[in-house]
């Protein structure tokens, strides 16, 4: 597929000032109000957010859905039909953060790929080892049986992104290598394990900057990127977009 694919994940940052402020600059960009750039914010952002970005390009994202489907007796859960409601296209399931810090596991990130299909909207798996698992070698095991609920999951559109744990927050990038071994390992099991409708892209996250953007949106099977801290900043942000735009 031509073209690359930019997410800003701000994680759990902003306020509704901030959130409206950052929105509005790159809003106000012809380098970051496109179709194949989105942000995804705190999810009670969403919904006044999605007011600003109605009638322009710029996309919506959420970072996490209920892996429940229906409405019902699921105190704090934010459903993927609630997220579709107020115009969300992209959806973050398993980053690492959650997988670490609120044990998401398969099983719950299976329905909430399932969930977030069914809605209308497009799936973003994040797939990633730590330190200690790249060291002891195996590595593309760990990325394999991340990768493992594609085998279940429906038809339809989805994102994967290749987010080492290792590189997310701490400066320090994957090298190109790297990135390039690790993606082209992930398209090849796709094409054996996932469905052959499925429409994949791979990105890359991990302490993508605008200084190394370029370089990595250039890598052999790198579709796009996936960036936290960066994309908190209206003009790193748009260095990447632009780094991203040169290259449709
Ligand atoms: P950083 O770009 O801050 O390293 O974060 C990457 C990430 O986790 C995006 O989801």
């Amino acid at each position: 597929m031509a073209g690359k694919l930019i997410i800003g994940n701000w994680k759990m940052n902003t306020r509704a000032g901030t959130a409206q402020a950052l929105v509005q600059s790159l809003l106000a960009d012809p380098v970051c109000n496109q179709p194949w750039v989105a942000v995804a914010a705190p999810a009670v952002y969403l919904a006044p957010l999605a007011g600003s970005l109605n009638q322009h390009a710029l996309q919506l994202g959420a970072q996490d859905v209920s892996a429940f489907a229906k409405d019902g007796a699921f105190t704090g859960e934010v459903s993927a039909a609630m997220l579709q409601d107020i115009g969300c296209r992209y959806v973050l399931v398993g980053h690492s953060e959650r997988r670490q810090y609120f044990a998401e596991t398969n099983p719950a990130l299976l329905a909430k790929m399932n969930n977030t299909l069914a809605a209308g909207m497009v799936p973003v798996l994040c797939v990633g080892e730590t330190l200690e698992q790249r060291e002891q070698g195996g590595y593309l095991d760990v990325i394999f049986q991340q990768l493992s609920i594609l085998g279940e999951v429906g038809d339809g559109e989805y994102v994967i992104a290749y987010e080492p744990v290792w590189a997310i927050g701490t400066g320090k990038v994957a090298s190109l290598e790297q990135i390039a071994e690790i993606h082209t390992a992930i398209k090849t099991w796709c094409l054996q394990n996932a469905k052959p409708s499925a429409n994949i892209r791979v990105l890359y996250g991990g302490s993508v900057k605008a200084e190394n953007a370029e370089s990595i949106l250039m890598t052999e099977n790198v579709d796009g990127a996936l960036v936290g801290g960066a994309s908190l900043d209206a003009g790193s942000f748009r260095m990447i977009c632009q780094a991203a735009g040169k290259l449709i």
